[in-house]
């Protein structure tokens, strides 16, 4: 608890905006994780022309002084990010009432957005940066204190307009409407390859929002716990044999990053050994105090040593190589070690500025190569990935099932001239979701339903978890036989959540549930914030991975076979359909996952606070927000998607959705095509 002068000079810190002084420039803080140095990408006139875009935040008496100090950090750190303008607040989610706001539904989006920048919670705080690498809430500094002040004055009759991290202004709208509606790296199509990024983010006109970052909806790693959790007992069930589902089997994989963080613990929690290797010290030291991975070695003798006993004894356990992923993968085939699942979670939807590092490197000279020679970066990172395909199809021949973890892996190493590519051109490997998420979860409505209780209260947690377990348990007894593993995979779940200690950051928990499920835990949440049961406002929201929120042709949507892969219309009908149907805020973004340019995507905040209005707007949206993707997933001749959307048509008369009448191959048989 912040003591009444603190919590009255954050308040006044947020309502004065950009003061009208320049503050004391502090030092770099090397103790904080820092995003690394982007390439130096503009030419002398580009140079001039982002100092003078990053100066139009500030009253022209500040330009003389602050145009060589933000020339400088475009210099040094490839991007301008007014370090000088860091509040000196403390960022965390607030309980709500500490914000100062007119309008409540305002101070949820302020206390989600503190959240997604929390020195706890946000990989590159300093650099604004939540996950992913380069995963943004904003490009500046200056960004942040002009948004929190907007949020700050703004009345429920107004709604705020974010383009990219840049706060455009309030605009006159109405109750009903949304309070913010963002939109992040938005391009024109043929101005989104990577290096686009690389350009006009150092211009300070665009971003990445990656999915949660640039939303205002990440909930720390627990999230991805969850999912991945789910990911990796499916792919069990599905793919590994023998009847103790993972005990004594091994999961190998790379990354101990944000979301990648995640593997490990969910690999426990599921019963099974990880072994995963990460090279960025740091990365690794995070994990291992947070207790997400039990054991660190830097020689893999010793591990190999370790994993045998593990396997022996069917701990669940998890173990972390201090390198690079290729060195382990490339161990485990020459001393024949076997391996039941293998994935990968290193960055490669940013292959080329920091995602993923070349073998034969340490961190420090992989850094300096892609600073100062990124053409030699680009041919050892390609080199790289070809080994580490090789690696892999080895193991895959001796009975390992390996799947895309949506990070790239697949498109990246074609692109590098790996053997990962079969004669019909599809992929040697699935993506989890067409193997696992897509017609387990995705197709029948089951994805991501996540809350913040906004008081910040522990008891608020707990009794929001009871109401989900309810729920749950009441939708089980009658649910039809297709539904029954997700719907009892999600009551152990939310009975283990507060068990498992996964909450950093905001007081937030995360299920999947479908359609109806995400709708009556609503409506239940709502009725106990009514009754005092809950004793503040709830935030609800998801990520973008989900039924209908995205459209990523090797990700969400990889298991759409008609050919609509490559389009975006459902994740922008998504994001349309949100706003006008309630949502409190909404957002679409280019990139997020696996890269940008490879995927659009769209997600929302609603906030419950006990009225009528917040029940009502949380009925339509959210079965619209799930409804959709089920209705295209059904079109798209996934069987699992044309039940559920016959299940919903019969539950809500007004649905009514195009069907797709199938056809035989047959009919083709006698065709000369
Ligand atoms: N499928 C999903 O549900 C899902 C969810 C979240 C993230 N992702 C994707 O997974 C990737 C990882 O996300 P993140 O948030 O953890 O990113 P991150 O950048 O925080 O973590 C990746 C980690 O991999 C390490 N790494 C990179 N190359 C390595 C190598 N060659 N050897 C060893 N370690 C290496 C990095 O040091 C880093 O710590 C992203 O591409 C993301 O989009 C997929």
């Amino acid at each position: 608890m912040e003591t009444v002068s603190k919590i009255k000079s954050f308040q006044e810190e947020i309502t004065e905006g950009i003061p009208e002084y320049l503050p004391e420039l502090l030092a770099y803080d090397s103790n904080v994780n820092h995003a690394p140095k982007r390439k130096d990408i503009l030419n002398h006139q580009e140079k001039k022309l982002a100092l003078k875009n990053a100066l139009r935040y500030f009253n022209k008496k500040f330009h003389a002084a602050l145009v060589k100090e933000f020339l400088n950090e475009l210099k040094t750190y490839g991007r301008i990010y007014m370090y000088r303008f860091m509040p000196t607040h403390k960022i965390y989610a607030r309980p709500i009432e500490e914000y100062p706001a007119k309008s409540k539904q305002a101070a949820s989006i302020m206390l989600m957005i503190q959240n997604n920048l929390d020195h706890a919670v946000a990989q590159h705080p300093h650099e604004l940066i939540t996950y992913g690498g380069n995963g943004a809430v904003f490009q500046n500094w200056a960004q942040y204190r002009l948004t929190m002040k907007y949020l700050s004055e703004m009345t429920d009759e107004q709604t705020l307009v974010m383009y990219s991290g840049h706060p455009l202004g309030l605009f006159p709208s109405h109750t009903q409407a949304p309070r913010v509606v963002v939109t992040n790296g938005m391009m024109i199509p043929n101005y989104s390859k990577p290096n686009d990024w690389e350009k006009y983010n150092a211009l300070g006109v665009t971003q990445y929002g990656q999915m949660t970052a640039g939303s205002y909806m990440y909930i720390g790693p627990q999230g991805i716990v969850h999912g991945t959790c789910i990911t990796i007992m499916n792919a069990g069930r599905k793919f590994v044999k023998g009847r103790d589902g993972l005990k004594g089997k091994v999961f190998v994989t790379c990354g101990l990053g944000g979301m990648s963080g995640a593997q490990p613990k969910a690999t426990v929690i599921a019963g099974g050994i990880c072994v995963v290797a990460e090279i960025n010290e740091k990365a690794i030291h995070t994990r291992h105090s947070q207790g997400w991975v039990d054991e660190v070695f830097t020689n893999l003798d010793e591990l190999a040593k370790r994993l045998q006993t593990a396997r022996t004894a069917q701990e669940a356990i998890s173990l972390a190589y201090q390198g690079n992923i290729v060195d382990l993968w490339e161990y485990f085939v020459k001393n024949n070690i076997q391996v039941e699942l293998g994935s990968d979670q290193s960055s490669l939807h940013n292959p080329y500025a920091g995602g993923y590092y070349p073998v034969g490197f340490t961190l420090e000279e992989s850094n300096a190569m892609m600073a100062e020679n990124p053409e030699q970066f680009k041919r050892e990172i390609q080199s790289t990935l070809r080994r580490h395909a090789a690696a892999v199809n080895s193991l895959h021949s001796k009975g390992m099932y390996f799947f895309d973890y949506g990070n790239a892996f697949l498109l990246e190493a074609s692109r590098a001239g790996a053997d990962i590519i079969n004669e019909d051109g599809t992929f040697k490997y699935p993506s989890y979701v067409q193997d696992i998420l897509g017609p387990l979860c995705f197709d029948y409505g089951f994805g991501p339903f996540r809350w913040v209780c906004t008081s910040g209260k522990i008891e608020d947690l707990r009794a929001s978890d009871k109401i989900a377990e309810e729920v749950l348990i009441e939708l089980r007894k009658n649910a039809p036989s297709e539904i029954q593993q997700q719907l009892d995979d999600n009551i152990r779940w939310i009975q283990q959540a507060e068990k498992n200690n996964l909450v950093v950051g905001s007081k937030a928990r995360i299920l999947y549930a479908d359609a109806n499920g995400r709708m009556q835990i609503s409506i239940a949440f709502n009725k106990a914030i009514a009754q005092g049961k809950i004793s503040a406002p709830v935030v609800l929201g998801r990520d973008h991975h989900d039924v209908s929120g995205t459209d990523s042709p090797y990700r969400e949507t990889s298991n759409i076979y008609d050919g609509s892969r490559f389009t975006a219309d459902m994740a922008v009908q998504n994001f349309v359909g949100d706003a006008f149907r309630g949502a409190t805020w909404v957002s679409l973004h280019n990139g997020g996952g696996v890269g940008w340019g490879e995927v659009i995507n769209g997600g929302f905040g609603l906030l419950l606070d006990g009225t009528i209005e917040s029940e009502n707007r949380a009925k339509k949206m959210l079965f619209w927000d799930v409804n959709n993707g089920i209705a295209r997933r059904s079109w798209a001749r996934n069987k699992e998607a044309v039940f559920a959307i016959e299940q919903a048509m019969i539950d809500e008369p007004l649905l009514k959705v195009t069907l797709p009448n199938l056809v035989d191959d047959a009919t083709f048989d006698t065709l000369n095509l």
